[in-house]
């Protein structure tokens, strides 16, 4: 059996009226099905990060604790002025340590035919020096306000197309998850 994995889905905006929360919640439903994969789901509008940058002041413990536990992430960002949302980077800032040796994997999404790529090579460089490990292909939802029915659900015509592109990027994190997890206990027992 493979070892157990947990994954922070991270959503991207705290907008009232959010599109890529759908694609966010969509990468969350998927993961779920997976065997021996935990997800938490992390909305950012349920959180709260006074301030800047992460002092104990700036945190919020449950993210904190969240982003400890995780194993590896999945961040689900829309593309606001060829960039990421302010609220992602704060929510980001507010931890360091707990991303280190961890493995990310990227989602953009927008209302026109680019998906969110600005997004997504935007927030390459900034969770690079997290420690976060990116890795090297994404998942991009163009026209992410076409692409839910009402209730959410992704329209019949793209679920093998997305299916696909999610089934291969998550074999890919878990399993850079379950090398880093392993080389993260040895580099603990060799520095103890
Ligand atoms: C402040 C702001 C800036 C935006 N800038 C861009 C942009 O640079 N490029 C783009 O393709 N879409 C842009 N959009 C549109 C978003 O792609 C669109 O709202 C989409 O639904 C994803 O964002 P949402 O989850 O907030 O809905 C912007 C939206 C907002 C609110």
């Amino acid at each position: 059996m493979s070892e157990p994995i947990t994954i922070a889905v991270l959503a991207g905006t705290t907008r009232a009226k959010r599109e890529s929360i759908k694609a966010a919640k969509y990468v969350a439903d998927f993961g779920r099905q997976l065997p021996n994969v935990e997800i938490i789901y992390v909305d950012p509008i349920e959180f709260n990060f006074p301030g800047d940058g992460n002092d104990p002041e700036g945190k919020d413990p449950r993210y904190s604790e969240i982003t400890e536990r995780a194993d590896a992430f999945f961040i689900v960002t829309p593309e606001y002025n060829h960039s990421f949302p302010g609220s992602l980077k704060r929510m980001l800032d507010s931890e360091l340590q707990t991303y280190n040796h961890k493995p990310v994997a990227l989602a953009g999404a927008s209302n026109g035919n680019w998906g969110g790529v600005r997004a997504v090579e935007s927030l390459v460089p900034a969770i690079r020096e997290t420690g976060l490990v990116v890795l090297s292909w994404d998942v991009y939802f163009p026209r992410v306000q076409d692409l839910f029915d009402e209730s959410g659900q992704l329209k019949s015509e793209h679920q093998d197309r997305y299916n696909l592109s999610l089934q291969k990027l998550y074999d890919e994190l878990l399993w850079m998850a379950r090398l880093f997890k392993q080389g993260r206990r040895d580099l603990a027992e060799s520095n103890s």
